[in-house]
């Protein structure tokens, strides 16, 4: 049997703004108080949605530190994820996914509810039907610059998205988790079994966490 339960990293306690920005500091407050005023995840994204559609809109916000591959990868292929800024309790978290031109990431899961936007390249994302019992792709969509999507685990939770643009895919995340310091799951299609892994952020270290070793490496068959 699997455990797909949300294992969390140990929070910091203190809000971290590593792309500290007024347009980003602005955008997280907004973020903050659709959360605070939605009586549901799908209130609270519907009131989001166009602030990160505006986000998604302007040039420049993106500096070059956050827009870079990363060799050491979590995720594999060099893939980047670059922690743009996380609350302090752990419940939200922003960073963007530089995934070069023809790499894809593990399928994997997130653990939480929130948005995920494409700022630049084209993608294209398989979303998968999956659970303890099995997993089955659902569809594959392309992702053009200023598309955006919501995530509602467990619908539409898992997926993998791979880079089909000459040059290097963004996809900016906004979710109600640490998604890169909590233990998630990647699956195997050939083999049809779920592994534990936490993808991590290129820039900034996840607090010490022994379930990621207490977890077995293959949680089931
Ligand atoms: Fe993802």
């Amino acid at each position: 049997m699997c455990d797909l339960e949300h294992h969390s990293a140990t929070p910091s306690g203190e809000d971290e703004f590593h792309l500290d920005t007024p347009l980003i500091r602005e955008f997280v407050a907004r973020v903050r108080a659709c959360i605070a005023a939605g009586a549901t995840p799908r209130e609270a994204c519907a009131a989001i949605e166009p602030h990160f559609a505006s986000l998604l809109a302007q040039d420049g916000w993106l500096t070059e530190q956050f827009s870079g591959p990363n060799p050491d990868s979590g995720m594999g292929g060099g893939i980047g994820q670059w922690l743009l800024f996380r609350a302090g309790d752990g419940t939200l978290s922003l960073f963007s996914l530089v995934v070069p031109p023809g790499e894809q990431t593990p399928i994997h899961d997130h653990l939480a509810w929130g948005l995920i936007g494409l700022y630049r390249g084209e993608q294209e994302e398989d979303v998968f039907d999956a659970d303890e019992s099995g997993i089955e792709l659902d569809r594959t969509q392309r992702v053009l610059p200023g598309g955006l999507y919501s995530l509602f685990p467990p619908r539409d939770d898992v997926h993998r998205v791979r880079t089909v643009s000459a040059e290097p895919s963004i996809s900016i995340h906004l979710l109600t988790n640490d998604t890169g310091c909590v233990v998630r799951h990647t699956w195997d299609l050939t083999t049809r079994k779920i592994k534990a892994f936490r993808s991590g952020y290129a820039n900034v270290a996840c607090a010490d966490d022994p379930r990621v070793d207490a977890l077995p490496a293959e949680a089931c068959a």
